[in-house]
């Protein structure tokens, strides 16, 4: 039997096209975009095209149980003519955020066809236009390693029309890269643990870097001991298959030296059964996913020339893999971070914030950013205070800083509330034996986020605690069942902001 190759394939994407007017040869299937205030302006037209009443087959949909809620769909099947089929499709309030649903949708009735036509309401304005197209790409996804069965193929291309003679190709290029963003981030962290160790993220993040425009550099374990990477060292020690540190590297065209400098830096655990702190058995089912913060910062990265980011960013990716062994870190080691701060260890289940702290406090030495956002699923605590699937925890210690992420969160889809940083909690994490210890009682996402604010220095910082929002328990919405490679939408869409560092410092 032939083995399966484990070469890493970026994925084929639906193409997304601007079409102005009406298509003259369409699809076999055309899609009709309905929104709580009725069926699109060219759908007249297009009924006339179809040789169909588009208003009568609403009613008649209605009477028997379709409604135009996000995401609806209803089959109406065409006997005679080229075209075979119409589908309507729910838009809901015609909010950016249904609109984003109802593109998922369309890519899940497109699977396995060539292409669509979509009629859309006239006017709809950018951003919603743009979060279609993103559902497009991301309802789109799929991972499987099936030999038997292993579905349909993804939707070829997705047609939009709204009948006019404009011209929105450019914002549909747009989405479907931050579509792409989401779903790089997404297979990194469906890939399984087998195939992918922080090694495998070292050789994705270079790849990658070379189709972007990015520099990039990797640090293996001997270079992370020369260096003094204590934190990433330590959680790696236990594995057979060595930790990398990874940083990458966007300019802008035309940078100066007062462009400001963002450093992103992500939670790279490749795999996370706890360390010696072994995880019991169902804790550790889906720690694969426990890289989803360094993913994240990776596919933002790969985003940035593409969409003219006006900022510098580096990318520091912490990548370990966390497992027990004769050689693991242990509870009461004292470890010493990069630049020599230090720590006690009480959990090798914190492992997260470990090698975080490297990764900060690398980016305060020797970057000097003007803003640091560290990223991860760093605490099982988040879930209990925000719940699942809507809300990620921000914690910054800037008010500019944490208003503009939490604005790209709700324009990304991916929303964020807010956490404190009460000083008063900081004995909580103290120990005569080091700087800070590990794990601690009490709030476990706010002493998580108050052991790494401690390795950002003076620097405007954020940290996104994502735990919350990085597993979707089914196919809804834009999310396929599992990862959702959480945050780096939210990342792209500030970065691509005009002013991403307005108001901060
Ligand atoms: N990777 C986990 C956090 C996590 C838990 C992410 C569940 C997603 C789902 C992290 O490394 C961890 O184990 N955190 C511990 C910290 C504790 C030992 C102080 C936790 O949250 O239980
Ligand atoms: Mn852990
Ligand atoms: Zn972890």
């Amino acid at each position: 039997m032939a083995r399966r190759s484990s070469k890493f394939e970026f994925p084929t994407l639906p193409a997304v096209a601007w079409q102005p007017g009406l298509p003259v040869h369409g699809a076999a299937t055309w899609v009709i975009v309905v929104g709580e205030g009725g069926l699109p302006a060219a759908a007249k037209d297009a009924g006339e095209r179809l040789g169909v009443d588009l208003g009568r087959l609403l009613e008649v949909q209605q009477a028997t149980g379709f409604s135009p809620t996000a995401g609806a769909t209803a089959a109406y099947p065409l006997l005679t003519g080229e075209v075979t089929e119409i589908l309507l499709v729910g838009a809901g309030d015609g909010s950016g955020k249904d609109l984003r649903h109802a593109g998922a949708a369309i890519a899940r009735i497109g699977r396995g066809k060539d292409e669509l036509t979509t009629v859309v309401a006239e006017g709809i304005d950018d951003a919603r236009l743009q979060a279609l197209a993103e559902g497009v790409v991301l309802g789109s996804f799929t991972y499987t390693l099936k030999t038997v069965d292993p579905g349909k193929p993804v939707v070829g291309r997705v047609t939009l029309t709204d009948g006019s003679e404009a011209e929105r190709q450019a914002v549909l290029d747009r989405g479907v890269v931050i579509g792409r963003t989401g779903w790089l981030a997404r297979q990194f962290a469906t890939t399984p643990s087998n195939e992918k160790d922080p090694a495998w993220l070292a050789v994705r993040a270079t790849e990658l870097a070379a189709s972007t425009g990015l520099e990039v550099r990797v640090w293996d374990e001997k270079q992370l001991a020369a260096d003094g990477f204590g934190g990433i060292l330590a959680v790696g020690k236990g594995s057979a298959r060595p930790p990398r540190f990874i940083r990458l590297d966007y300019v802008p065209d035309g940078a100066t030296k007062d462009t400001p400098y963002v450093v992103l830096v992500g939670k790279g655990i490749t795999y996370d059964t706890g360390g010696l702190s072994l995880k019991p058995r169902e804790g550790m089912v889906s720690m694969k996913r426990d890289m989803t913060g360094g993913g994240s910062v990776i596919a933002t990265l790969a985003a940035l020339r593409e969409l003219g980011a006006p900022v510098k960013v580096t990318g520091l990716i912490c990548s370990a893999e966390n497992m027990p062994s004769g050689t693991a870190y242990r509870p009461d080691d004292v470890i010493r971070h990069y630049g020599g701060r230090t720590t006690e260890v009480k959990n090798t289940d914190a492992e997260g914030r470990l090698v975080l702290a490297d990764g900060l406090a690398y980016a305060v030495k020797e970057l000097k950013p003007d803003v640091i956002v560290d990223i991860a699923t760093l605490t099982g605590a988040i879930k209990v205070s925000l719940g699942s699937m809507l809300y990620g925890g921000l914690f910054a210690t800037d008010d500019a800083l944490a208003d503009n992420l939490a604005d790209a969160g709700r324009v990304a889809g991916e929303q964020l509330w807010r956490m404190p940083l009460p000083a008063e909690y900081e004995e909580l994490i103290a120990t005569p034996i080091a700087d800070s210890v590990n794990s601690s009682k009490g709030p476990g996402s706010i002493t998580a986020a108050l052991f790494l604010k401690a390795f950002a220095g003076d620097i405007p910082w954020a940290h996104l605690d994502l735990s919350s929002i990085a597993e979707s328990p089914a196919d809804r919405l834009e999310y396929s069942l599992g990862a959702t490679g959480a945050g780096a939408r939210l990342l792209t869409t500030w970065l691509t902001t005009p002013t991403p560092t307005s108001g901060v410092g």
